[in-house]
């Protein structure tokens, strides 16, 4: 049984007024997300034996981020909103019929395979810290939404989509919590299409949000002392006056202890391997959405492949010492 079985059988047997979303069962429409113990899941996906054998009795709760209407119904009219800002619709840029279909290849659509399985239940945005603090920011479903169609081979308004995405409550207020990409039960992975969205900009030459220019400020001083210069940030990105008017609010920190030194102690010992690191990349020509690292999938696969790797070089010096 799942849990939207279970309540099934609580309203056929126990409350009928009991209230909450349902419809294909399978995963699939994206309608039954709500909480169970505080954390955003499908009722149809989420298997109850487990949870009995342990004699656990879980809460079960409305969704977070959005209006309650009744028991575990939320309003969708804030999610759907956002969605339909980011213009969810392919802007090919060409009216013309042909007699036969334009082709794309598997390799193309591989780039946005991901985002293009989102069901648009809401469990990422249940989840959002950015948004719990600023409910119009854009948010993760959204911006997965728009990556699908920036990353898409035959849109023509990826630009412009961009810069409508790096506005106020845009890409760079995601407070990189990762959230989204644990509660999402499809593996959308919406922070990493924040990420790739992020990438696109800064290759477009978008990066006038201040989360941009702090972005490409750690770049740089990673590459040329290999320390984040933290204390350099707000003048380098938003000017001397800037920094001024914010001594009361730096002096408020410094108190609390979380200043860094305003000045690295040294250029750092090893800045050679963060200038490599610069250069590795560059040399490899994986601009944009294409060099972003995927979420912790991604990262046990590399930390596989580096076990593999490590395992071939003893399996060779055992053979060298045979
Ligand atoms: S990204 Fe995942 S959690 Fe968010 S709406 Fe889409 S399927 Fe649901
Ligand atoms: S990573 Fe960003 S978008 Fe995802 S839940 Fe956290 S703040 Fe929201
Ligand atoms: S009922 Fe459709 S996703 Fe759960």
């Amino acid at each position: 049984m799942t849990l939207l079985d279970v309540l099934d059988l609580i309203k056929d047997r126990v409350d009928g007024t009991l209230s909450y979303r349902k419809s294909c069962r399978m995963m699939i429409c994206g309608s039954c997300g709500m909480r169970m113990d505080g954390a955003a899941v499908l009722a149809c996906k989420t298997r109850m034996q487990p949870i009995v054998s342990a004699g656990h009795v879980p809460t079960i709760s409305a969704m977070g981020n959005l209006p309650i209407l009744k028991d575990l119904v939320v309003d969708m009219a804030p999610f759907w909103g956002k969605i339909r800002a980011m213009k969810p619709w392919l802007q090919p840029g060409y009216d013309e019929l042909r007699e036969k279909e334009r082709i794309v290849s598997q390799q193309q659509m591989n780039v946005i395979n991901k985002e293009a399985l989102c069901i648009m239940c809401g469990c990422c945005v249940s989840e959002c810290n950015s948004m719990e603090a600023d409910p119009e920011f854009l948010g993760p479903a959204a911006l997965a939404k728009g990556f699908r169609f920036v990353g898409d081979a035959r849109d023509a308004a990826a630009v412009e989509r961009l810069e409508d995405y790096n506005s106020e409550h845009g890409i760079w207020d995601c407070t990189r919590c990762y959230f989204c990409n644990e509660r999402c039960p499809k593996g959308v992975d919406p922070r990493d299409a924040i990420a790739k969205l992020g990438a696109e900009s800064i290759k477009e030459g978008i990066d006038h949000d201040m989360g941009a220019k702090h972005a490409n400020w750690f770049v740089t001083s990673a590459k040329t002392t290999g320390w984040l210069r933290e204390t350099e940030l707000v003048p380098k990105t938003q000017g001397i006056i800037a920094a001024i008017q914010q001594t009361g609010f730096a002096l408020a920190l410094a108190k609390h202890g979380k200043v860094p030194p305003p000045v690295p102690p040294h250029v750092a010992k090893d800045v050679t391997q963060a200038r490599a690191l610069y250069d590795l990349v560059k040399a490899q020509g994986v601009d944009g959405a294409l060099g972003i690292v995927q979420g912790e999938h991604a990262l046990s696969r590399i930390e596989f492949e580096q076990e593999s790797k490590e395992r071939e070089r003893e399996l060779e010096l055992e053979q060298v010492v045979e």
